[in-house]
């Protein structure tokens, strides 16, 4: 009596934790809502595995009920014997199709699946005029260079919906994978030369998440980066914005112009863009950083989050590569005031 409590107390807790962790799903960062192409066929041969798989356990556990009761021992019958059988030749030849069916049944789509997804070169005639994305990962940040616009951005890519996106990732330092679960899906980005390929084609507007799924360090975990899918006219403006900022544009408050001076003077400069037209990409590019909704890539964007960034960067995302330059607080204020202006202006507002 005793073990049967013990087995169902611990059935009771596994569920309660089960039923815990499904609340863990992020909005647009789950495999199970897929908004974009690729998403959507890796859900479809998903569902299709699990469908096979209820299947399966269905007919086996019906099989096993009916003989657990049908063949146990009854009163009176403690000596029986049965009689013995040895071998079945239809029995053995139909467990052993179905199985081979079944693998069929997973495998064809799958591998034809998987050669889809890895087409992911823009057609001839369109090389020119197709989005075609650099990813390159860093330790702990994405950068984004869009060949054709040439331009050049990090943390937020801008992506129009319903249209056929190209990607080319990298890595500057060790191994990174760019994991985008409901639009695409998961590549690596490798070090070395090794370009991998994927395509996002992205069904709706949205803010959708991503995150590095290779650990690579003290700060894998905050590897994040965003995907913003804009209306094909929205990412237009989103071009000709970031073409149109210079890094010599004045800031409209005093702070924030000083601010711009400690930025020159403190060499923030040398490792950070603030224009999308420029190759420096030592730290990420900052030509639209007021409009991201993170700093680091994983706290909030507000004045007090980047002071501390700045102030002491060690201590919010261990391990990377930008180095403590020894701001007073006032110092980190107004560079502060200065980075959270660079904007892109919406036309909408
Ligand atoms: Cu980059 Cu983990």
């Amino acid at each position: 009596m005793k073990g049967w409590m013990g087995k169902f107390k611990a059935l009771f807790i596994f569920g309660l934790i089960a039923l815990f962790l499904t609340g863990c799903g992020e909005p647009n960062l789950s495999a199970l809502q897929p908004k974009g192409e690729g998403a959507e066929t890796l859900y479809d041969l998903m569902m299709l595995s699990i469908y096979v798989m209820v299947g399966v356990f269905l007919v086996v556990m019906t099989i096993y009920t009916f003989v657990l009761i049908r063949y146990r021992q009854k009163k009176g019958q403690e000596d029986f014997i049965p009689e013995q059988k040895e071998g079945n030749h239809l029995l053995e030849i139909v467990w052993t199709v179905i199985p081979i069916l079944l693998l069929l049944v997973l495998a064809v789509p799958t591998v034809i699946t998987t050669f889809e997804l890895a087409d992911a070169e823009p057609p001839a005639d369109q090389a020119e005029d197709a989005i075609v994305i650099q990813v390159t990962g860093k330790q702990f940040w994405w950068h984004f260079n869009y060949e054709n616009e040439e331009i050049q951005t990090s943390q937020d890519m801008y992506i129009p919906t319903d249209t056929r996106v190209y990607l080319k990732l990298r890595s500057d330092d060790v191994i990174h994978s760019f994991w985008l679960p409901s639009i695409a899906g998961k590549m690596d980005a490798n070090p070395g030369g090794n370009e991998n390929k994927m395509t996002l084609l992205a069904y709706e507007e949205g803010v959708y998440e991503g995150k590095c799924t290779e650990f690579c360090g003290d700060s894998h975990s905050l590897m994040d980066f965003k995907v913003i899918a804009v209306s094909p006219e929205e990412y237009e403006d989103w071009v000709s914005g970031m073409k149109a900022e210079s890094a010599d544009e004045k800031p409209e408050t005093t702070t924030a112009l000083e601010g711009q001076q400690l930025f020159q003077e403190k060499s923030c400069i040398g490792c950070h863009a603030v224009d999308a037209g420029s190759q420096v990409q030592t730290g990420p590019n900052l030509t639209n950083f007021g409009n991201r909704s993170k700093v680091a890539g994983f706290t909030d964007n507000t004045k007090e989050n980047v002071v501390e960034w700045l102030s002491d960067p060690q201590d919010v995302k261990p391990g990377n590569k930008m180095p403590n330059v020894g701001l007073t607080k006032e110092e980190a204020s107004k560079i502060a005031d200065y980075l959270q202006q660079l904007k892109i202006d919406d036309k909408n507002e």
